[in-house]
């Protein structure tokens, strides 16, 4: 299915701040290398790359009615959690406003901030795409690039191994998905070493 690209574009454009309008190209633009090079839909990664924070600058309480109503389960933990609110949400504007239909796209916008155990390859490219935009200029940028072009398993374990300790370091709390998704990882690494 091709997508209006200059719609979402313009729609993006208008909800949110040049810093995450470029955000958001950067990491569509990540998710086309990474399915080309893993074999996967480019068209996809690119819409979902696109749109996956689409609604990052609504205020929590308008995200938080969103993700309740996305239709993909929203835990009662991740309602403790407002920074998360904004990927279901962003699912639920992708299928209401900009009418994607795609379960796998939604799904992909849905899990990119906290994972799951068993995402797909589409999901597994928006995770990855988000951590590895050009702008991104954390300590290990360089090296999270480089993985997950090399393996896309270990570069998920890699970034959850960051993230769940500073998700506790932050006090806030932590979705049992993102737990899930970890030992998923880490049952796979250990499975192929
Ligand atoms: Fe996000
Ligand atoms: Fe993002």
């Amino acid at each position: 299915m091709r997508y209006n690209r200059e719609d979402i574009i313009s729609t993006l454009k208008l909800r949110l701040s040049k810093k995450r309008f470029t955000h958001s190209l950067n990491v569509a633009d990540a998710a086309v290398r990474l399915a080309r090079h893993y074999g996967e839909d480019e068209e996809k990664a690119y819409i979902a790359g696109l749109v996956h924070d689409i609604c990052k600058e609504i205020p929590h309480s308008e995200q938080l009615v969103m993700a309740r109503n996305c239709g993909l389960s929203f835990t009662e933990t991740e309602a403790l959690a407002p920074p998360l609110y904004h990927a279901p949400a962003g699912a639920y504007y992708a299928r209401t406003v900009l009418g994607i239909t795609d379960e796998d796209i939604l799904m992909a916008v849905r899990c990119h901030t906290i994972g799951r155990a068993g995402m797909s390859p589409l999901e597994e490219i928006i995770f990855l795409a988000d951590l590895i935009s050009e702008e991104r200029d954390y300590k290990d940028a360089d090296k999270m690039r480089r993985l997950a072009f090399e393996n896309r398993d270990k570069a998920i374990l890699e970034a959850l191994r960051f993230q769940l300790p500073d998700v506790m370091r932050k006090q806030s709390f932590l979705p049992m998905q993102t737990v899930e998704a970890y030992n998923f990882y880490l049952q796979k690494e250990k499975e192929n070493q």
